[in-house]
């Protein structure tokens, strides 16, 4: 099929709910995507943070092969061997106790608010609003988005779900001073991803954990994104030392198979009990399959140590690359491999067009971000390719940052 005639059966029978780039991808290995014309791709997005062993890695397409051929599906009204054993692997790579597994980060999020609701109810006399971050992104189901603080997300599906207050990301007196006695939980990404790789100040973490413990509060983290390698720890958390009491995880956790997981810990995770929340496919012998193959592989390979020890080299490169061009670039925000390039000029599209012109992906927020979020695997090899191609096309596309 052509991509002509691809997009001719888009327009006649999918939704246009994304704007979508001038490509499709038929294969890919590592950092490396092939599209449908056979041209190779140096891929800097890995699928928005999901791809962390890269393209279509040999243990989990093996794992999955073998799965498929054995049982596919059951239901949770049955055991299923690979569920007991990806919650084992994925409760050993942090303090968190028990998984809820879902579909979907959107459903991890839905998960833990419920979760945090329901011990609300029981145990803090009905508390139930949730104290979230301005400029937050959790998810698109009605309720995560109703946590997340955009409202150019929110507009057209008021009214939205009550019990949500935002407050500023890293400012700890506005949470302190949003929580009243109707307060359960605080939710929160460490780093904000999808609004530009925003970190909060040290130490914030750590204070909102101490907050929460004054309040009797659920400290909620989205570790979405953040997640399983992505900052050069298994979790963003673990940077400051502290553990959440829930904790959402999805994107990389089944190596491009869609799941996602909702982990608590204590009492925590016995809170949810049979008839309060369920999923037809969570949790299933494929993607559990999967998911096992993916954290095996990553502890192996020691995968996050390499996201610490690549992500300072392509900052250390980045940074080369904007002494280069004074004032062209304003900042650039990093934890280990999640990196995002503020530029001085609003030509953040026109880079990244530019990036996709030498067979490059990273991803464009707004006018003035650049977001890269490359596999973890990613060697220095592949980082000096994208150096050089960002180069290129921050001159192409005139990110001078002259006034
Ligand atoms: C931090 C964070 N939370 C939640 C989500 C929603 O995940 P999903 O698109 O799988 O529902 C995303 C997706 O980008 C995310 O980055």
């Amino acid at each position: 099929m052509t991509l002509a005639e691809m997009k001719q059966l888009y327009d006649e029978n999918i939704m246009g709910t994304y704007g979508r780039a001038e490509v499709a991808f038929v294969r890919g290995r590592g950092c490396t995507l092939v599209d449908s014309e056979g041209n190779e791709w140096l891929d800097c997005l890995a699928g928005i943070a999901v791809c962390g062993l890269g393209h279509s890695h040999p243990a989990v397409v093996q794992a999955v092969a073998d799965q498929a051929e054995r049982l596919m599906h059951t239901s949770n009204l049955y055991y299923i061997p690979t569920q007991a054993e990806a919650a084992a692997e994925l409760t050993s790579t942090c303090e968190l106790d028990k998984v809820f597994f879902g579909n979907s980060g959107a459903e991890a999020i839905e998960a833990s608010i419920k979760l945090a609701r329901k011990w609300g109810k029981q145990s803090k006399s009905g508390a139930y609003k949730i104290v979230a971050a301005e400029a937050s992104f959790h998810g698109r189901t009605l309720c995560s988005l109703t946590a997340t603080g955009q409202p150019k997300y929110q507009e057209a599906f008021k009214p939205l779900v009550p019990g949500f207050v935002h407050v500023p990301f890293g400012d700890i007196g506005a949470m302190e001073q949003a929580i009243d006695d109707e307060t359960v939980a605080v939710l929160l990404e460490p780093i904000q991803g999808e609004s530009g790789v925003r970190i909060p100040p040290d130490g914030y973490l750590a204070e909102v954990r101490a907050l929460c413990d004054r309040h009797s509060l659920v400290m909620i983290l989205d570790e979405i994104q953040t997640g399983l390698g992505r900052t050069g720890k298994w979790f963003a958390h673990q940077h400051e030392d502290i553990v959440p009491d829930v904790m959402a995880v999805s994107k990389a956790l089944g190596a491009g198979f869609p799941i996602g997981a909702c982990m608590a810990r204590g009492e925590f995770a016995d809170v949810l009990v049979p008839g309060d929340h369920a999923s037809t496919f969570g949790g299933n012998h494929l993607g559990c399959a999967a998911v096992t193959a993916f954290l095996r592989t990553m502890k192996s390979d020691r995968v996050v140590e390499n996201a610490q020890v690549m992500g300072n080299y392509a900052v250390e490169r980045l940074t080369d690359l904007a002494a280069e061009r004074p004032g062209a670039v304003k900042e650039i925000r990093a934890k280990g491999l999640m990196i995002a390039m503020e530029l001085t000029d609003g030509v953040a599209r026109q880079v990244l067009a530019s990036l996709h012109g030498r067979r490059v992906l990273a991803n464009a927020i707004g006018d003035h971000i650049l977001r890269i979020l490359p596999p973890l695997i990613i060697g220095p090899t592949e980082i000096e390719r994208f150096v050089e191609a960002l180069s290129q096309s921050l001159d192409e596309a005139g990110a001078t940052g002259a006034p």
